[in-house]
């Protein structure tokens, strides 16, 4: 049986069906059912048809050179993602039309019209050009969601210059560790962020870091929160505003490669070290372009809202790549949903007249625990279009986002994708697509997903199994930065020549895919991914510790928790504080997304007998299950005396 499996008889009785609404079939940017069949037909024909609607200096050779597990896009072509975001709008009527509508967590707001984000975004590149920058250099951005973030991402992609953008929720260590691991010669970061009514201080994280980053030659500083005015060190920080005085608001968007990098993103891993993952040029923009176009449906006058943070591959993809390289307008929000109060979103929405809002089931379940009050104070009346993303949505979430949200009229599209993965790759398209409550429906036009065995066959429908990809697509990640080994061993090792997703997923009677979680040591908490090694490796690194085991408990409302099991070094006794401790010093490690919800001491851990701990079995004990046969285990007593030790403390 496949890992993560356990909701499939709740799954096999979901009944309700929506189709779409002839209104909104009617307007549908795609509402022919025979583009599945036309693009499963010629993939390669019905990419390059799309890839036409794209800017390009030099139109390409090749659609697709396919070594596996290496794909080469478009060769021979020559494109800009920055001047297909920005120069090809501002040659229209749409220069004056909003491109980002920005609003920071205090109320402030600045709205940029595509002309206006062109200039910033040359004046930024010519900043950075003047610094010394080449084409290929990378440059880490450590950035919390405000306007200069995206500028900056522009600017890079402008000149060549793969950005590595840091979630600013990132603790000094893991920003160092990626800084390091790119060697990238400049950072740039900001004073601070406002989050729930406090400033988050990544200036002071950001110094720590390049305490130990020595290819960081330069660190540009935005001045949002007015709290680091003492910290600039004069030898290498900059201020942002200082840097962009005088610049020239023309720069030139440099023809690059199909393949050359458009940017690295690191995510988290079975093991303890993130990896980067290597996106490029003109695949990626025409993954995002595409997706965004059909999945949101996006027309000239649409309000688009997508409420992830940057710092993560659906920012990237769909607050700024995708909707901007379609001309739309973009909505971005600095803070928290409950600052100053928890109607903070619907006011956004009602404020701005969001039409497609794209969020994660985890936020969902959040609103629905604080009540439908938040929603109905507001008028919703904008929307016509929601979005799911980052982790199954349970059909109670989908339910209470489709009627309290939507107002029971408009679809709600559930898109599984993967930071790999680039872009969205199941997902209905809304004009066209029945929905199921919970299931992400089908594979994108020119998408072969399948769902196989142990052996790689495919599961019968009505069966589950593991997701596989069984053909490139056009934002597929090219590589892991500086580990190719890792890079094979990782996705294409399993099935040689397939994608392997690392997630479960079954097939309904009807063909529908329904995503069940990840089969690896992969924790999904809020939607953000963080491997059980890497909280291993933060709580091994106390002093204290032993031996650590971490694993994702189910959660109603992250989706999964972290939760620890610790063994102490033999002189150490557990206490209350030292709990308290372990937690800070997961955070501290890695960031605070990462704090595990429990630890629980232990004298010994559960292993089999060549030493592998058994992940599956904490779960069972931390979600209070019954055990099932622990026969491999080396001393089932441990287990045993987990599992007594775990029921005293829920009772
Ligand atoms: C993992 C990828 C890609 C956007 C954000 C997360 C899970 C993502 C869904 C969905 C079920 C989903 C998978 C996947 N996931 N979207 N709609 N339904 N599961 O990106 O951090 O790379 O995580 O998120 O387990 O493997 P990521």
């Amino acid at each position: 049986m496949v890992e993560g499996s356990q909701n499939i008889d709740a799954l096999l009785t979901e009944d309700r069906r929506f189709p779409p609404p002839p209104a909104f079939q009617e307007q549908a940017n795609v509402n022919d059912p025979g583009v599945y069949e036309e693009a499963a037909k010629d993939p390669e024909g019905f990419w390059a048809r799309f890839a036409e609607e794209l800017h390009w200096f030099k139109k390409w050779d090749k659609v697709l050179e396919w070594d596996p597990p290496y794909a080469k896009w478009f060769q021979g072509g020559k494109i800009n993602v920055s001047y297909n975001c920005l120069d090809r709008h501002v040659a229209t009527a749409r220069k004056n039309k909003a491109a980002l509508i920005w609003e920071g967590e205090p109320g402030d707001r600045q709205v940029y019209t595509y002309w206006d984000l062109y200039r910033e975004v040359c004046k930024f590149a010519n900043a950075l050009k003047g610094l010394g920058l080449k084409k290929g250099d990378r440059v880490t951005i450590y950035l919390p969601m405000v306007p200069e973030l995206p500028i900056a991402m522009l600017a890079c992609a402008r000149l060549g210059a793969p950005h590595s953008v840091v979630f600013g929720g990132f603790s000094s260590e893991s920003l160092r560790d990626r800084i390091n691991d790119s060697e990238a010669k400049i950072l740039i970061t900001a004073d601070g962020g406002f989050r729930r009514g406090r400033v988050v201080p990544l200036k002071e994280n950001a110094d720590e870091a390049v305490k130990g980053a020595p290819t960081t030659e330069k660190v540009i500083v935005v001045r949002r929160t007015g709290t680091a005015d003492d910290q600039m060190n004069p030898d290498t920080d900059v201020w942002w505003h200082d840097l962009m005085e005088g610049q020239s608001q023309v720069c030139p968007a440099e023809p690059l490669d199909s393949e050359d990098i458009l940017y690295l993103l690191y995510t988290s891993g079975t093991t303890g070290k993130p990896k980067g993952i290597v996106h490029t040029t003109a695949g990626y923009l025409l993954g995002t372009y595409a997706t965004t176009k059909w999945i949101f449906d996006l027309k000239e006058d649409d309000v688009y809202w997508c409420t992830a943070d940057i710092g993560w591959v659906t920012g990237h993809s769909y607050i700024v790549y995708g909707p901007l390289s379609n001309g739309a307008t973009s909505i971005m929000y600095e803070g928290t949903p409950d600052y100053p109060d928890r109607d903070r979103f619907w006011s956004i929405v009602e404020k701005y007249g969001v039409t497609v809002f794209y969020t994660a089931p985890t936020a969902i379940r959040t609103f629905m625990r604080w009540g439908t009050e938040y929603p109905a104070k507001h008028d919703l009346g904008s929307l016509r279009l929601l979005g799911s993303v980052g982790e199954p949505i349970n059909p109670e979430a989908w339910m209470w986002y489709w009627e309290h949200v939507g107002r029971s009229n408009c679809p709600v599209v559930d898109t599984w994708w993967q930071t790999e993965t680039g872009m969205i790759l199941i997902s209905p398209l809304p004009g066209l697509t029945t929905l199921k409550p919970g299931s992400a429906t089908r594979p994108f036009p020119g998408i072969d997903a399948e769902v196989v065995d142990e052996g790689g066959n495919a599961v019968d429908l009505g069966q589950g199994g593991y997701l596989v990809l069984k053909k490139p697509w056009p934002a597929m990640l090219r590589n892991i930065y500086g580990d190719p080994e890792r890079f094979v061993q990782q996705y294409w090792s399993r099935y040689p020549g397939i994608y392997f997703t690392a997630d479960g997923c079954k097939r309904d009677d009807e063909g529908y895919f329904w995503l069940l979680g990840r089969v690896d040591d992969v924790i999904n908490v809020s939607a953000h991914r963080i491997s059980t090694m890497e909280v291993e490796s933060a709580l091994v690194d106390h002093t204290a510790v032993a031996e650590a085991a971490s694993i994702g408990r189910t959660d109603d409302v992250k989706g999964q928790a972290v939760v620890a099991f610790v063994t102490l070094k033999e002189e150490v006794p557990a206490s209350e504080e030292l709990m308290v401790e372990l937690k800070q010093h997961v955070a501290g490690k890695i960031g605070s997304i990462a704090r595990p919800d429990d630890i629980y001491f232990t004298a010994e851990l559960p292993k089999t007998r060549s030493g592998k701990i058994m992940r599956r079995l904490l779960r069972d004990v931390a979600e209070g299950r019954a055990l099932g046969d622990t026969t491999t285990l080396a001393d089932p007593a441990v287990v045993e005396a987990l599992k007594e030790r775990y029921d005293e403390d829920e009772a």
